[in-house]
């Protein structure tokens, strides 16, 4: 990836504020993205701090300030929700990208969508699935576990939300990748246009044919009574999609490469399964994968600093469950840890996670099933996995090993 364009520092900003970090370039030691991260913001005592890479943007640390930057809406904004100096084509994603009075009531379709009876049966879903995926590869002794099992699990599911048929999963699966990963600013603007028109078609034939699926509710549905245009349309079911796919799919992975290392971590999930619940907690906590970022709306003053309206700060979630004040020893990983929960993985005020219950159901049934059939398994000997980031930080591949003999 090229690096960013450094900008020089804006009079208003004090030179002992200003480091040297661009969020897509910054060499990450091994697969410790959200460490590697938290040890370079660090380096600098100073609660707020300015980087002049990626269009020149603010950078808040510690947990009270992350949440005071998600939750305050009226200095902070999410009509500009990444830093960075592109041209991104593709319609806002509806309602992340919406700031109060506008966002709620798309909100509360989605919520709909998500509520504890629908996650339910997605669950079942997942688990199924899940099941079919491990069993199918057992035997072999390997797999590459992002493609061959991380990925299929969210976009399963989105497809079950949204009701589309499983046979455009697997292009789906790879417009949606590229989206959020190309290589180029260009490649990644197609691949959006591509899922753009591919929404738009659906929204047309379900317009034509209704059905009990969530696109057909959305567009029998009237938002401050009236129908919801096809643009922002378009943009909920992109955000569907890509807040639902990338995020479990990257989660997943560090979760598996933390197992894969880890033999005592995994041996106790083994035998005493009922640590699961809080475990999933635990690593969630530990392995945060969404960098926020907010435009200032209005100027705000944070540790004698002044942000000026139109400026961008970044909120990384990993800064919350990683912060030393609210979590003991925050790089350990401690199964019984008390209330790993409390923490900002799914961000915070009124755009925290709609999905939240149910990303958590499918991470808890990948440590389920995964461990009840796989309980010994390493990442594949002179395989190096990287880290990839744009606003999600993802492990790209995973090549894993494990003795067919010792599967159950
Ligand atoms: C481990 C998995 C997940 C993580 C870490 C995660 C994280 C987040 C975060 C941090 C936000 C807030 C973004 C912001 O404030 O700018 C968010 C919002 C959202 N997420 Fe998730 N998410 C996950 C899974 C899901 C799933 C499975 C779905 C749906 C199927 C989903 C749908 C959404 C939606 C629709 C929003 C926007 C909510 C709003 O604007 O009110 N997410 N997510």
């Amino acid at each position: 990836m090229m690096a960013s364009q450094a900008i020089s520092a804006p009079p208003h900003v004090p030179a002992d504020r200003v480091i040297d970090f661009d969020l897509y370039n910054f060499p990450v030691e091994g697969l410790e993205y959200q460490a590697t991260m938290r040890r370079i913001f660090q380096s600098n005592p100073a609660r707020v701090l300015w980087t002049p890479h990626n269009g020149g943007h603010w950078i808040v640390k510690n947990n009270q300030d992350v949440a005071t930057v998600l939750a305050d809406n009226d200095h902070f904004s999410s009509r500009r929700i990444m830093v960075t100096t592109e041209d991104q084509q593709r319609p806002p994603l509806v309602p992340l990208q919406l700031d109060p009075p506008h966002h709620a009531p798309y909100r509360a379709l989605l919520q709909a969508a998500l509520s504890p009876k629908a996650v339910g049966k997605l669950g079942d879903r997942a688990r199924e699935l899940s099941i079919e995926l491990i069993e199918g590869f057992k035997r072999d002794g390997h797999c590459e576990f992002i493609g061959q099992f991380a990925q299929h699990l969210p976009i399963a599911i989105f497809m079950e939300i949204v009701g589309l048929p499983a046979e455009d999963r697997p292009y789906l699966t790879e417009v949606a990748e590229t989206a959020m990963r190309g290589e180029t600013e260009e490649i990644r603007n197609e691949a959006a246009g591509k899922l753009m028109m591919y929404g738009m078609a659906k929204v047309a034939e379900r317009r034509a044919n209704p059905g009990n699926d969530l696109i057909s509710t959305i567009v029998k549905a009237e938002v401050e009574g009236k129908p919801i245009d096809d643009f922002p349309l378009t943009g909920m079911i992109l955000l569907l999609l890509l807040g639902g796919l990338d995020t479990v799919a990257s989660t997943l992975g560090f979760y598996a490469q933390f197992l894969a290392t880890h033999p005592e971590h995994r041996r106790q999930l083994v035998e005493n399964p009922e640590l699961i619940a809080n475990a999933n907690e635990e690593l969630l906590r530990r392995f945060p994968i969404a960098i926020l970022a907010r435009e200032v709306k209005a100027d705000f003053t944070l540790d004698g600093i002044t942000m000026k309206a139109g400026e961008m700060v970044l909120a990384p979630t990993p800064m919350d469950g990683l912060d030393e004040h609210k979590f003991a020893d925050p790089l350990t990983v401690d199964f019984n840890r008390e209330k790993p929960g409390a923490n900002s993985t799914f961000g915070g005020g009124v755009h925290r996670c709609v999905g939240s219950m149910l990303a958590r159901t499918e991470l808890r049934i990948f440590l389920e099933e995964w461990l009840k059939r796989i309980p010994d398994f390493a990442v594949k000997p002179g395989f190096e996995p990287k880290v990839s980031a744009r606003s999600v930080a993802t492990i790209t591949r995973l090549e894993l090993v494990w003795d067919p003999a010792s599967v159950k």
